[in-house]
């Protein structure tokens, strides 16, 4: 058993990583400034894990506040969730990316170092590749920024792989996702993005609960099978999972590692419509809209590195993404 600090593990990757890491045995501290994370996230933690919840708010850009809660607890490591994610956003406002997900990363780290902790898992995205060259893709493909928010992945990434290299004491688990997708199982906790949805998943369970008229899909004029784009979906408790294989990993040895963390399959637009609908129990409207500016036909992980090294498979299917997703906004709580 290990003290481990979830910082954003209110939100949605954090949240569901959260309940994986008490369930391992784990004793796990959040803290989170409560920007796109719901108010009642802690209790809803509460009830799925039956145990009380610590959940400190406060900002990663605050180093007094992080001093504090190092001073308060003794951890083993920390597992980074507090961050901007939005591409769109990220065009409109690249300081605050750069400075919320840069600076709050130094921040974080400097905090860990006064405090003599040297783990940390790392939430790195698939959007480091840019447009990349092949699909499935390797995590030895290049890393290309094509805005902002991908940009300061990859200065993440860049920060603590010159940590590792000069100074021994660090070690960094930095995980790749692909597209997370559904919720946990008890329907407590699920993606909640505050105004309407960039990204297909909450976008189409908007429209299955009738908050939203119809689906735009963006293109259907790629070459993949059906025309439309593809995508590495992978369910949140899988991907929670994977911080739990990556945490166990740096506190077993002092070596870094850095994986994707996606299925390896592919699934279309039209087929992420088809499988919401069987979940929802209707067909859901859709039109056929132009391309979205900057998107690739293809993103699809190579699997192979996480198993190899973390031993992490994901074993949940599209259906489980779609009913899980379905089960959450169904009776979700709005706006906490
Ligand atoms: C997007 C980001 C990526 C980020 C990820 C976080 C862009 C260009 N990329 O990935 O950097 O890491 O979210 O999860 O924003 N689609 C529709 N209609 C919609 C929404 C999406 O047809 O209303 C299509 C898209 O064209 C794409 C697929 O659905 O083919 C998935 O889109 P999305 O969920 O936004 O994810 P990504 O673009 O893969």
């Amino acid at each position: 058993m290990a003290s481990i600090l979830l910082t954003g593990g209110a939100g949605y990757i954090g949240s569901h990583t959260y309940v994986a890491l008490t369930q391992a045995g784990h004793d796990v501290v959040i803290i989170d400034n409560f920007s796109n994370a719901g108010r009642g996230v802690p209790g809803r933690l509460a009830r799925i894990t039956g145990a009380p919840v610590t959940c400190l708010e406060g900002s990663v850009l605050d180093a007094q506040f992080l001093d504090d809660v190092f001073a308060k607890h003794s951890f083993d490591a920390v597992v980074h969730f507090a961050a901007l994610k939005a591409v769109g956003e990220s065009v409109e406002k690249p300081l605050d990316y750069i400075e919320t997900n840069g600076q709050g990363l130094i921040t974080l780290l400097r905090a860990m170092e006064k405090a003599s902790v040297f783990r940390l898992v790392f939430s790195s995205s698939a959007t480091v590749y840019g447009i990349p060259d092949e699909t499935p893709t390797p995590e030895t493909a290049p890393r290309r920024a094509i805005n902002p928010y991908g940009f300061t992945k990859i200065m993440g990434e860049e920060v603590l792989e010159q940590l590792a290299t000069n100074d021994a004491r660090w070690a960094f688990g930095t995980l790749r996702y692909f597209n997370p997708a559904g919720a946990h199982s008890s329907g407590l906790i699920g993606e909640d993005p505050g105004d309407t949805p960039n990204n297909l998943m909450p976008y189409i369970a908007r429209v299955a609960t009738g908050d939203l008229p119809q689906i735009s899909v963006f293109g259907d004029d790629y070459d993949t099978p059906d025309g439309t784009g593809v995508r590495d979906y992978i369910h949140v408790e899988d991907l929670a999972q994977g911080h739990v294989l990556s945490l166990d990993a740096l506190l077993r040895s002092s070596q870094s590692h850095l994986v994707n963390l996606g299925t390896g399959q592919g699934y279309s637009v039209l087929e992420m419509l088809s499988a919401y609908s069987a979940a929802c129990g209707r067909d859901l409207p859709y039109k056929i809209a132009p391309r979205r500016s900057g998107d690739v036909p293809i993103y699809c992980a190579a699997p192979e590195k996480a198993k190899k090294l973390l031993g992490f498979e994901a074993r949940r299917t599209l259906q489980d993404m779609c009913s899980s997703s379905w089960n959450w906004v169904a009776q979700r709580p709005r706006g906490n």
